[in-house]
């Protein structure tokens, strides 16, 4: 690692907290000559000089360019048609089972809320309004959280959803639309790094770690899973991004219920 990067790497964990050893690092320099094509640099030395001085904000920008936030509501569409059609009764039966009424999620990276809202609306849906729906919706993005708790969207962002959805669930406001009160008492929005922070609460019947992990080398991505382990309760489920797979060394930790929606369950 040329010193460069390095002094960078570590000026900009240093400054902004989070820590970026623990992303690859050929995924930071591409984020990084991102963001030095936008400001006309080719040499890691001079960016790092304009760090120095933070002209701009440049670190929080760069930050956001390393910690990109794209998404929408159901990305995907089919991992939230199976948490419909298959996860959820199954969890509702075996709660009934045991009388109880509260099921308990986990949006790891939940970026501008999308995805939190998604699991609310998937869960009111199925269960009802009688269940205690709870979810933890996390982010290490503090712009991110405080548009999540905003609940603002553009109707570009709502394209998986039905009419029918929209309207139940959203308020018309201007040019987009804006989640309805109901359905964000569900959700509790907490800044917090995956890389560094344990599990946000424990018993969890659901977590979503979607498009998050792709980020970070093995060794990060291993404790990360393992946190998701722990954050479970037996027969839980880990749902992950498409493209992404599990680390090695969970094959006895988790049972692969769908290959191709990435969905796992704690044995
Ligand atoms: C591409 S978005 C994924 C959003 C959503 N889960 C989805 O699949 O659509 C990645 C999110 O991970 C967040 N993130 C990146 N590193 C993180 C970390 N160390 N701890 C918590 N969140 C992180 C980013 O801020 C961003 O909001």
């Amino acid at each position: 690692m040329d010193l460069a990067f390095k002094s960078l790497i570590d000026l900009v964990s240093r400054e902004s907290g989070i820590d970026l050893t623990k992303y690859r690092e050929g995924y930071l320099r591409r984020r990084i000559e991102l963001r030095m094509r936008m400001l006309g640099l080719r040499d890691y030395g001079e960016y790092l000089k304009i760090l120095r001085n933070d002209g701009d904000g440049e670190i929080q920008k760069l930050v956001n360019t390393i910690t990109i936030n794209v998404t929408e509501f159901m990305r995907d569409k089919t991992p939230f048609e199976f948490l419909m059609k298959n996860i959820l009764p199954e969890i509702a039966s075996r709660k009934k089972r045991v009388k109880s009424n509260i099921v308990r999620f986990w949006s790891a990276g939940c970026s501008c809320g999308e995805e939190p809202y998604s699991i609310a609306i998937c869960a009111l849906e199925v269960l009802g309004e009688k269940w205690l729906i709870s979810i933890y919706a996390t982010d290490i993005d503090d712009t991110c959280l405080e548009m999540a708790r905003g609940g603002f969207y553009r109707p570009v962002q709502l394209k998986n959803l039905s009419k029918m959805l929209i309207n139940k669930y959203f308020d018309k406001e201007g040019d987009g639309y804006r989640v309805k009160n109901f359905l964000k008492k569900h959700i509790r929005f907490k800044k917090h790094d995956l890389t560094t922070e344990g599990p946000v609460s424990k018993y969890l019947d659901v977590v979503f770690c979607r498009n998050v992990m792709i980020y970070f080398s093995e060794q990060q991505k291993a404790k990360v899973v393992n946190d998701f382990y722990n954050a479970l309760v037996e027969g839980g489920y880990l749902i992950i991004g498409k493209s992404e797979t599990l680390p090695a060394g969970f094959k006895d930790k988790f049972e692969c219920v769908n290959l191709r929606e990435k969905i796992y369950k704690k044995i």
